[in-house]
């Protein structure tokens, strides 16, 4: 007699034809040694991000978007919904959770060169879904509508207005008119809930196909050790289940912080009020914004910001870029080369960071 498990499996396949789907899930094996800890930080990402999901939907069921109801929805969410308080603070601190996550995941991959052929697209996927992160990042923080996410929203809007012939429309298209108003908060409202979200699962599920097609990198030093020395694990269920515990372990961290570190409400926005000292972005804008402050307001011909946006987009392009010019240099000094750019980057973003919160 088969059992249920058999039966069901028989059906499925007559039908789906499903053993070639987990031939396909099967396939993938994982390189074991000192490295393997780097492997993890992709399927954090990932899981956060479904924290990110589950717990956004829970939020919309009472957030109200506008100028009048943003900030009334989100003081009813944490002072009156049972356990409000709980998901509006597990939502924002995993949102810092996975962009952290995300570039750990960004950096292991750079310094352990995963980007090269045959990686490519998986780095430019890659690349996309941490743009698409930081964006989710600065639309949500404005939709509390409170004081300092006001002012941050108006700074970093202002530097669209910088850009020359077209800064103004551009502006005008992001804030839904000159100032940052409830038709600003009413755009990043769709944005954080409805645009971004479907561009990521995209770009997301995209990544992963490449991943479970490719199969994990190997270690550089790989082909030169002997063959007792090439460990892998089996994808699943091994490294499933330890991504499993991981997935736990940073769960139970996640609401330790959102329960004794509360995500905090503050003031309603007021336009018309002076803008409160100590604006501050967003920890992982917080390099660009330090940086932009040691530009003089003019350089050359341009306006300091406008030149700053340039300089940081040019140096986000030739990170972005990093699989096709690493592939065009000399193979002796590929890795320093790599390596060089990669502890630089750190430490610009590190040092930039540290002066930013600390002045
Ligand atoms: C923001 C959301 C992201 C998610 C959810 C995500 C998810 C994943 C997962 C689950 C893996 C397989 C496991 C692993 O290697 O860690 C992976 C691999 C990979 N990711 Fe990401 N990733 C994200 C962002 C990025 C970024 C920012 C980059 C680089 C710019 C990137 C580049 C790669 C590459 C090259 C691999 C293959 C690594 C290897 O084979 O060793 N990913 N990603």
């Amino acid at each position: 007699m088969s059992t249920f498990s058999e039966k069901l499996f028989k059906w499925l396949e007559s039908r789906f034809g499903i053993q070639k789907f987990i031939d396909f899930a099967n396939k993938k094996t994982v390189p074991k040694g000192r490295h393997a800890v780097w492997y993890y930080f992709g399927g954090v990402s990932l899981f956060l991000f479904i924290i990110q999901v589950l717990s956004g939907i829970l939020l919309l069921l009472y957030f109200r978007v506008g100028e009048e109801s943003s900030y009334e929805s989100v003081r009813f969410i944490v002072a009156q919904v049972e356990f409000g308080w709980l998901i509006r603070s597990v939502h924002s601190w995993s949102a810092n959770l996975m962009v952290l996550a995300a570039f750990i995941h960004m950096f292991s991959v750079f310094f352990t060169k995963a980007f090269r052929k045959p990686r490519e697209l998986t780095w430019y996927s890659g690349f996309i879904l941490l743009l698409l992160s930081v964006t989710f990042g600065f639309s949500g923080y404005l939709l509390p509508w409170n004081e300092l996410a006001f002012f941050a929203t108006k700074v970093g809007t202002d530097m669209i207005g910088s850009v020359p012939y077209v800064g103004e429309q551009l502006l005008l298209i992001v804030r839904g008119g000159e100032d940052v108003t409830g038709a600003t908060v009413s755009r990043f409202f769709g944005l954080h809930v409805a645009v971004l979200p479907g561009i990521f699962v995209v770009f997301l599920t995209i990544h992963l196909m490449f991943v479970q097609l490719q199969g994990m990198s190997k270690p550089e030093n790989w082909d030169s050790l002997p063959a007792e020395k090439r460990k892998t694990m089996p994808f699943f269920p091994n490294f499933v289940l330890r991504d499993l515990l991981l997935w736990l372990i940073i769960l139970n961290v996640l609401v330790i912080l959102a329960v004794f570190l509360p995500m905090e409400l503050g003031m309603k926005a007021d336009a018309f009020a002076a803008a409160p000292a100590g604006i501050k972005p967003e920890w992982y804008f917080m390099f660009m914004f330090q940086t932009l402050k040691y530009i003089p307001p003019h350089v050359l011909f341009l306006e300091g910001e406008f030149f700053g946006i340039i300089m940081f987009s040019l140096g986000g392009l030739i990170w972005f870029l990093v699989p096709f010019w690493d592939a065009k240099t000399k193979a002796g000094r590929r890795n320093r080369i790599v390596n060089i750019v990669g502890l630089f980057v750190i430490m610009f973003i590190i040092v930039m960071s540290i002066i930013g919160f600390s002045v």
